[in-house]
């Protein structure tokens, strides 16, 4: 029985959020520039994207570039950008073939203008599509993200649209960028690195974590059912003992 096949179907996440990571590594192993690690991971990005919607999960979302990825050298930066263009248009059919809708979480401002013309007229296009919706993390941090939903909080109680007393986790979370969306049940992280790197800090508070080994470029949608298939083993407790949560 091949791992998609062991999946079972009503237990599956709703989202699941990925940190596609070791595009740079998989590259250099083969003595080429990072950049060519970036452009084979678009394929991996067509991969997950078709076998998240293959299963009917309603949101996935990627971390495509973070905040703190300005920092690289400008060359490599404007090698994204431009991937990032070429890559919207040239996938907006596969989005539209598999009824997936976009969006983005992140800084918008920050990107260049034609990234920002390619995303609106691409969400635009996708925007009436029920399946997946396929959020990618774009100049995005948890922690810009969580300062920026504190500001607009502090703002709308000087304007007397919110009590003080009325913030709560509830309230607090229809403030950040993925107020439409349930929290992921599921965060992966492909390339061995043991970390989050400033990732939906909030929303990960009960996520179940997975980390492979995988290069993006090699993950496939094998590895990402095999993701699925170790969350369907899980306990979640949620804080409750075992017994609580057994049905
Ligand atoms: C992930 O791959 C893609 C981005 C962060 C844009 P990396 O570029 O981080 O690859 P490694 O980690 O250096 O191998
Ligand atoms: C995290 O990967 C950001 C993205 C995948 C877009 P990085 O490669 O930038 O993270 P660090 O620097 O290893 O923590
Ligand atoms: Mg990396």
């Amino acid at each position: 029985m091949s791992v998609k096949e062991q999946l079972d179907k009503k237990k599956l996440p709703k989202h699941v959020a990925i940190i596609m990571d070791g595009n740079g590594r998989w590259a250099r192993k083969r003595g080429n520039a990072r950049v060519f690690g970036h452009q084979q991971g678009v394929k991996s990005v067509r991969e997950v994207t078709e076998a998240a919607a293959e299963l009917g999960l309603k949101f996935l979302t990627l971390y495509a570039f973070s905040t703190e990825n300005w920092s690289r050298p400008k060359t490599e930066v404007d090698a994204l950008m431009s991937l990032l263009v070429s890559t919207i248009s040239s996938e907006t059919k596969t989005l539209m073939d598999n009824n997936v809708k976009l969006k983005t979480i992140g800084c918008k401002e920050n990107l260049p203008g034609d990234v920002r013309d390619k995303l609106t007229a691409c969400m635009d296009q996708t925007k009436d599509n029920d399946g997946l919706t396929l959020v990618l993390a774009l100049s995005y941090s948890s922690r810009w993200e969580i300062v920026e939903g504190v500001k607009k909080i502090a703002s709308d109680v000087l304007d007397g649209k919110l009590n003080v007393d009325q913030v709560n986790a509830d309230i607090f979370s229809h403030y950040l960028e993925t107020s439409y969306m349930p929290d992921p049940e599921l965060l992966i992280r492909t390339s061995g690195e043991l970390r989050i790197s400033n990732f939906l800090l909030w929303q990960i508070a009960y996520s179940e974590l997975y980390f492979c080994n995988v290069l993006w470029p090699d993950f496939r949608k094998e590895h990402f059912f095999k993701a699925l298939l170790d969350f369907q083993g899980r306990e979640r407790r949620f804080g409750k003992i075992s017994d609580q949560v057994k049905k």
